[in-house]
């Protein structure tokens, strides 16, 4: 058992995608800070091709062999059927669930012009409507008891794009915006949502990376922030965490201080031209922390 009480003790905690890499890792602390844990995988390839119950078997065994409580779900996220099943597990055998965590995943990299609409689409099926499905699932429950902690698994390919994911980068860009949308929704409910992007050695990354930098990426130096996002007390909701080989940190949006037109004289090109550098000049950039925010610049000139 672990030293710090984050109130997870018998709340339910379903980890997406947990019979390896970073999904395991998390199912096996949450278990360790005694939260009873429903282990989803599909058992499939990488690539989101077969599927099998012994990946995440094996990461059950473990938890009771640690003493925790565990129980094994095969569903694929990527179904409404599915994910009801995988929530269904959560309650059928626990009473209920407090904590998910969308984590499963797959990769289908290739350059755009190579890309397949296939391709394309079933990284959309598990990364975006897998989280939707299961959180689709979730939400009325934690709803009901005035309780939730939902973890979304974004991506630095996401935040920044990268060669040759196209596909990934929009999904994993497209569960941040699910997740901060849902901090807000939740927030009368206590339900919290974060956000990770994480870096880890997993049979994801593995050929990336020589074995001297992966012994330094364990996908348990990204699972402590996972199981305190969730945790009883926490403050936050709808923030973005980039965390990975111990380095843990918050990201914002910033906005340069730009140019204000008035629109009563034009807005044209030739002004584009001119304000460029002002533009692009982030001297004077301002972290935005809502919407209203965003838009308030755009719109306090027209009042
Ligand atoms: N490892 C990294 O550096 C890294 C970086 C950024 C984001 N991520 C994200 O972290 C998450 C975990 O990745 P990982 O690195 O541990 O890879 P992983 O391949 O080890 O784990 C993903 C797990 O999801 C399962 N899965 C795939 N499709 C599923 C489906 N339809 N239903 C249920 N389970 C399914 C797989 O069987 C696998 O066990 C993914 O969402 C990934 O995109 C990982």
């Amino acid at each position: 058992m672990a030293d710090i009480d984050l109130g997870l003790k018998g709340r339910t905690a379903v980890i997406t995608g947990a019979g390896g890499g970073l999904g395991r890792a998390h199912a096996l602390l949450f278990a360790q800070h005694g939260a009873n844990v429903v282990v989803n995988d599909l058992g499939g390839s990488q690539d989101g091709s077969g599927k099998g119950s012994e990946m995440a078997d094996k990461v059950v065994e473990e938890i009771k062999a640690a003493g925790g409580d565990a129980v094994a779900n095969y569903d694929s996220v990527s179904t409404a059927e599915g994910a009801n099943g995988i929530i269904k597990t959560a309650v059928d055998t626990f009473g209920t669930v407090d904590i998910l965590v969308n984590n499963a995943g797959i990769l289908r990299d290739r350059s755009f012009v190579k890309m397949t609409d296939e391709d394309w689409d079933l990284i959309f099926d598990v990364h975006v409507k897998g989280s939707y499905y299961c959180t689709k699932a979730a939400w009325p429950i934690m709803r009901e008891q005035a309780y939730g902690r939902v973890i979304m698994t974004a991506s630095a390919s996401g935040i920044y794009g990268n060669f040759g994911q196209t596909n990934y980068s929009t999904a994993k860009m497209g569960v941040i915006g699910f997740g901060q949308t849902l901090a807000l929704e939740g927030e009368k409910y206590n339900i919290k949502t974060n956000i990770i992007a994480p870096v880890a050695a997993s049979r994801m990354t593995e050929s990336l990376m020589p074995p001297n930098v992966l012994e330094k990426l364990k996908p348990e130096y990204v699972s402590p922030l996972v199981v305190y996002l969730c945790s009883e007390n926490i403050d936050v909701s709808g923030e973005l965490y980039e965390v990975g080989a111990g380095a843990v940190s918050r990201l914002e949006t910033l906005r340069s201080k730009g140019c204000t037109l008035n629109p009563d004289e034009g807005v044209t090109v030739e002004q584009m031209a001119e304000n460029w550098s002002l533009i692009n000049d982030m001297t004077d950039a301002k972290i935005l922390r809502s919407i209203a925010e965003s838009t308030q610049a755009s719109l306090t000139h027209c009042m």
